[in-house]
């Protein structure tokens, strides 16, 4: 077999992280190549020196047997190495065609012409059966959509080996199955695919070989056929993964989020949400299903007052908050994990501490006489956070953006946690985390649940959904449609009321 990528030593520090330690790793072409490990264990800082975004303090690299320098994301796509970043790339007001097309020199242009480029992207799209409408517009399509392009346009600039860091976090369970028929059918047409994921059942699936990091070193690189979830697990955390308690819900009558009859429009008139009516209770986790763009998102942010309602109440804790502003109802008590971390949840070039103080100037702990906050406390609680929610962090000095996925990730959900508050709204809070730092922010949610937390919870790992929530409510096409135990219910059921095709 011939080997595509090659690294021998490769080691990186940040001040006070050995990132990368002597990563010796062999990548075999035309095949799928997956590399786990927890949160910080190296494997973006991997991926981000092969593709010349960074580079390593020593080591080298090998494409195709050529030993090569890469020292710009250029060089990286003249060797043939593509990357597809998690967050995308894409200029939302032009379309697909003009995206993939962006960052071709004028003059290669001009002399091709536009007709011979759409030509040639609509070659790459017939080889690969990759399938999109190149006149769309960005902004109307779906997430995995979005992700195609993406992959397209690498391909389309000549790459041989994709890298793709965590795509399946952000694909509902169809854009999975989707995504996967796509790289089965790039490997079979001679492309290498490094695919970085937490789901150990997916890089199961997927995978020819796996590679396993823990603390910037390769552990091992080891065939999918001999490996089991718990055998990749144990090499991963270098112990076995703890078991979830079973079940016990002590859900209390009263009511703290009560949702009335909301509906919301847009400008033109169409329907966002209708009629939703729903309870969270004190000590309840209450789970909502539902395929990205069923509304669930826009009643979680009509909750927190983000987007107005045309018509209907929301209460909280008795008070009705619905002319409250944001900031209202975050100080009166609602936490808030945002999907999107590094847009909505913290300031990446600011310190821990500062992203503990941020929107909370104003509560007593923070506040001080003399305009300015009262840091040591803000320290304190970071350092409580880092030590409860394992945030893997040299200190609280520490930029948010020095922070692994992962670890951003964990910082969030325990500063919300620790908040006390009377209810959390978590959107996808384990997104990106390691399986066990997962198993610890299931505990904490339990925990507080158990201690009277409400919690609504929007998760697009349907397992995690079922596992977590005492109850489920399912969106579709904007309308509640239906309300589960989640005693009873199995993933393909649930899956089913998503889609619409179970009543
Ligand atoms: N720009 C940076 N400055 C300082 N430290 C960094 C920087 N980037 C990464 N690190 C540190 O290097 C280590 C490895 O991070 P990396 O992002 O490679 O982890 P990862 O395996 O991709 O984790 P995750 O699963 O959370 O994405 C972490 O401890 C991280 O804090
Ligand atoms: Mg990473």
């Amino acid at each position: 077999m011939n080997e595509a990528i090659k690294t021998n030593n490769i080691s990186k520090t940040y001040p006070g992280v050995l990132a990368n330690s002597n990563v010796s790793i062999t990548i075999n072409e035309s095949s799928i190549h997956a590399v786990v490990g927890e949160n910080g264990a190296g494997k973006s800082t991997l991926m981000k020196i092969l593709y010349g975004m960074i580079k390593p303090d020593s080591g080298n690299i090998e494409i195709f047997d050529n030993s090569v320098s890469i020292s710009s994301p250029k060089e990286a796509i003249n060797l043939g190495i593509g990357m597809v970043h998690q967050h995308f790339m894409l200029a939302k007001n032009l379309t697909v065609l003009e995206n993939i097309i962006l960052g071709i020199d004028r003059a290669s242009l001009k002399n091709l012409g536009l007709n011979k480029y759409k030509k040639q992207i609509q070659d790459v799209m017939k080889t690969y059966s990759l399938d999109i409408d190149l006149n769309m517009f960005v902004d109307e399509l779906s997430v995995g959509e979005k992700q195609r392009v993406e992959i397209i346009k690498v391909l389309f600039r000549g790459a041989k080996i994709l890298i793709l860091d965590e795509p399946t976090a952000v694909l509902v369970p169809q854009e999975v199955k989707e995504l996967f028929k796509n790289l089965e059918d790039l490997k079979n047409n001679g492309v290498t695919i490094i695919f970085i994921s937490h789901k150990l059942d997916e890089v199961l699936e997927i995978a020819d070989e796996i590679s396993v990091m823990r603390s910037g070193k390769l552990i091992d690189t080891v065939t999918n056929k001999n490996v089991s979830k718990t055998d990749l697990a144990e090499m991963m955390i270098g112990k076995s993964l703890p078991t979830p308690p079973p079940r016990t819900t002590k859900t209390k009558q009263n009511i703290v989020l009560d949702v009335k009859d909301i509906t919301s429009k847009t400008i033109d008139g169409r329907e966002v949400f209708n009629n939703i009516s729903f309870n969270v209770f004190e000590s309840e986790i209450l789970g909502i299903a539902g395929v990205e763009g069923n509304g669930q998102k826009e009643v979680v942010e009509a909750i927190i007052g983000i987007d107005d309602i045309e018509s209907g109440e929301i209460h909280f804790g008795g008070n009705n908050i619905k002319n409250q502003s944001t900031r209202e109802r975050l100080e009166s008590g609602i936490s808030f994990i945002p999907e999107d971390r590094q847009l909505q949840a913290m300031i990446m070039d600011m310190n821990l501490t500062n992203n503990v103080i941020i929107g909370r100037q104003n509560i007593e702990k923070y506040k001080s006489n003399f305009a300015t906050v009262k840091t040591k406390n803000a320290v304190k609680e970071s350092e409580k956070i880092i030590s409860l929610f394992d945030v893997k962090t040299p200190n609280t000095s520490t930029l948010a953006t020095a922070l692994s996925g992962g670890n951003q990730q964990k910082f969030v959900v325990g500063r919300e946690l620790e908040d006390d508050p009377g209810l959390l709204i978590a959107s996808q809070p384990t997104r990106g985390i390691d399986i066990g730092a997962q198993a610890l922010i299931w505990d904490k949610l339990r925990e507080s649940r158990d201690e009277g937390l409400a919690v609504l919870l929007i998760s697009a790992d349907l397992e995690e959904l079922i596992g977590l929530s005492d109850r489920i409510i399912v969106f579709y096409q904007g309308k509640l449609v239906k309300e589960l135990k989640s005693d009873n219910v199995s993933p393909e059921d649930l899956g089913g009321y998503m889609t619409g095709l179970k009543k």
